[in-house]
C-alpha cells in the first residue's frame, strides 16, 4: 500500500496542527474567505500577493504553490463557483494537493473544509480525493529506505472543519478503492486466480464474510463448463469465489455483484496481435471491483445482505485450449457455439450469473467486467457502458452515477440485437453480428444467463478500468478502481 492509509479530522485551530503545506480553496470569484485571509496572514501576505500579481486565476481544477515567510508554504487551489458547489470538483481539488504534495515531498497536509461546504458529502468528496490522489503503485520498486531517490509517499492528511463521519466514511471507500488498483495494478504471474481468492479470504476475515472457493475440478463437476471451457488452456489453477455478507434480516433478499476475474487474457486460440498485450492483466479489473466493494461492506457493516460472485482463470493457449468451432455447456444448461476463443469474458461470467440466479433470490444482480474493445470505441475512457434489463434499476445506477461523479451511459439491449447471439447449431454463440455493436452484443449474450424476472445491470469497464484519463485522482495507464464509489452509493453503505 502506498497511498495515505488514513483521513484525520480536526476542528481544532489549524495554526496548531504539525504540518508541511496547508492547502486552502478559493472560489472563481477571487474574493479571499475568512480562511484565505488567516492564511495569508500566516504566511505573510504570500497569498494576497499572488492574487495581485494575477498568479492564482480562480480557474477550475488550477492549484498555485506558494511559499511564505519562515519557510512556511500553502497550496491554493480554485474550487469553481461559490453559489453551485460541485462534489466532483472538491475530489479533484483534494487530489490535487495530493499530487503536488508529492510532487514537491511534503509529507504532511492540512486541508481546510470551506465553511461553505459544510454538509457531510463535501467532508466525504475532500477525503476520497486526498486518498485516492496520495496512491502510487510501488511494490515492485526496490529502492531500500535510506536511497534518494526513494520513492515518496504522504505521510498524513488532516482535514479541518466538516464532518468526521463523513470524513472517515471517505476514507473508508477511497481505501477499498485503492486496495482494489493495488490488485489491479499487479502483475498476472502475482495476481493470480488463487492471489483473488486469498484477497477474498482476508477481506471475509475482517467483515466475518463466509468465503466459498471452488476449484477446476469442483466447478467442472458442478456444470460450469463455459469457465471450465476457457481455463482448459491454462495450468494456473481457476477458482470461482464466492463471499457472503449478511448484514440484513435473514430472509431479506442479497445483492449480487460478479466480476470477470480474467487474471490474463491473450485470446487463446484467436490469439490477440502482441502491441499492448501487457495491459491484459489487466481483465480481471470486474473482480477487483467485487473486492472492493465488499471491503467496504465488511468495515463499515451496512445492514444489507450482499454476495459477490468471482470466477477467476486466465486465458492461454495450452494444449488443451478450447478452440473455435467448440461448444460449451453452461451451469443453466445452455449450449454455446465458440466463434473467438478471444470472447472469453462472457464466457466465465455466464456461469457465475446462472449461479447467482439459481442459488439466491437476488434482489438484483449487477456485473462488472472489461467484456469488450468496442466500447473503447463507443464512449472512449470517459464513460463506463451499462445495459440491463429493468428501467427502475438502472434509474437508480444513473442516480448513484449522478452523485458519486462516476460517468455511465446506457446503450440499448431491444431484441434485434438479442437476436444478433442466437447459434444455428447451439442454443447461443459468444459472438454478435461481425465487429458490429460489440459492447450490446456481449450484454445480448449475458442476458440468456440471467433469469428474465431478476432486476439485472451489466457494467463494459473496458475503457474505464485503467488508462490515459487525466484526472488529479487517476494515475495515467494504471488502474483506476472506477465504479466501486458508485457501488457503494447504490448499496447505500
Ligand atoms: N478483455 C477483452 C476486452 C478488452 C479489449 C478490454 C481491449 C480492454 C481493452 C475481451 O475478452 C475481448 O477480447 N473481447 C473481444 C470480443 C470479440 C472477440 C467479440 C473484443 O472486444 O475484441
Ligand atoms: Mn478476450
Ligand atoms: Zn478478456
Amino acid at each position: 500500500m502506498a497511498n495515505l492509509d488514513k483521513i484525520k479530522h480536526s476542528s481544532a485551530d489549524w495554526r496548531k496542527i504539525k504540518r508541511d503545506v496547508i492547502a486552502v480553496g478559493i472560489y472563481d470569484d477571487l474574493r479571499p474567505t475568512r480562511q484565505f485571509q488567516q492564511v495569508n496572514q500566516v504566511l505573510g501576505r504570500a497569498l494576497s500577493n499572488a492574487l495581485k500579481a494575477k498568479m492564482i486565476t480562480g480557474k477550475k481544477g488550477e492549484i498555485v504553490d506558494l511559499a511564505g515567510k519562515k519557510g512556511l508554504r500553502a497550496f491554493v487551489v480554485s474550487l469553481g463557483t461559490r453559489k453551485q458547489l460541485s462534489l466532483e470538483v472538491f475530489r479533484q481539488a483534494g487530489a490535487a494537493v495530493s499530487k503536488m504534495a508529492l510532487g514537491k515531498k511534503l509529507g504532511n497536509i492540512t486541508f481546510l473544509v470551506p465553511l461553505e461546504a459544510r454538509s457531510p458529502e463535501f467532508s466525504q468528496a475532500l477525503a476520497e480525493g486526498l486518498m485516492l490522489g496520495s496512491y502510487q503503485y510501488l511494490e515492485h520498486k526496490t529502492e531500500s529506505e535510506d536511497d534518494e531517490k526513494k520513492h515518496f509517499m504522504l505521510k498524513s492528511a488532516t482535514l479541518v472543519g466538516g464532518r468526521k463521519s463523513s470524513v472517515e466514511k471517505g476514507s473508508v471507500f477511497a481505501r477499498s478503492v485503492c486496495l482494489a488498483r493495488d490488485i489491479s495494478n499487479r502483475p498476472a504471474n502475482v495476481a493470480t486466480p488463487s492471489h483473488l481468492a486469498q484477497q477474498a479470504a482476508i477481506i471475509g476475515k475482517k467483515g466475518n464474510l463466509k468465503v466459498t472457493v471452488f476449484d477446476r475440478r469442483e466447478f467442472t463437476d458442478m456444470g460450469m463448463g463455459a469457465l471450465a471451457g476457457v481455463a482448459q488452456g491454462s495450468d494456473e489453477p481457476p477458482k470461482f469465489i464466492i463471499l457472503e455478507y449478511q448484514g440484513g434480516e435473514k430472509d431479506r433478499k442479497p445483492i449480487i455483484l460478479v466480476g470477470k476475474g480474467l487474471t490474463f487474457d491473450s485470446g487463446g486460440i484467436s490469439l490477440k496481435p502482441p502491441a499492448n498485450m501487457d495491459q491484459m492483466k489487466f481483465d480481471m479489473c470486474g473482480s477487483s471491483i467485487v473486492l472492493g466493494v465488499m471491503n467496504a461492506v465488511a468495515v463499515l457493516k451496512p445492514k444489507i445482505n450482499v454476495v459477490g460472485i468471482i470466477p477467476a482463470t486466465e486465458n492461454l493457449n495450452g494444449g488443451k485450449a478450447f478452440k473455435p468451432g467448440d461448444i460449451l455447456k453452461a451451469y443453466n444448461g445452455k449450449t454455446i457455439e465458440i466463434l473467438n476463443t478471444d470472447a472469453e469474458g462472457r464466457l466465465i461470467l455466464a456461469d457465475a450469473l446462472a449461479y447467482a440466479c439459481k442459488h439466491y433470490d437476488p434482489a438484483f444482480i449487477v456485473d462488472f467486467a472489461t467484456l469488450t474493445g468496442a466500447v473503447l470505441i463507443t464512449l472512449g475512457n470517459i464513460a463506463t457502458a451499462v445495459l440491463g434489463n429493468n428501467k427502475k434499476l438502472m434509474k437508480k445506477v444513473k442516480a448513484s452515477a449522478e452523485n458519486t461523479g462516476e460517468k455511465v451511459w446506457e446503450l440499448p439491449l431491444w431484441d434485434e440485437y438479442c437476436k444478433q447471439v442466437e447459434s444455428k447449431i447451439a442454443d447461443v454463440k459468444n459472438m454478435g453480428s461481425g465487429r458490429m455493436a460489440g459492447t450490446i452484443a456481449g450484454a445480448a449474450f449475458l442476458k440468456e444467463f440471467v433469469d428474465e424476472n431478476i432486476p439485472w445491470v451489466h457494467f463494459d469497464i473496458a475503457g474505464t478500468a485503467w488508462g490515459e484519463r487525466d484526472l488529479p485522482y487517476f494515475n495515467k495507464g494504471q488502474a483506476t478502481g472506477v465504479v466501486i464509489r458508485l457501488v457503494l452509493d447504490l448499496l447505500k453503505v
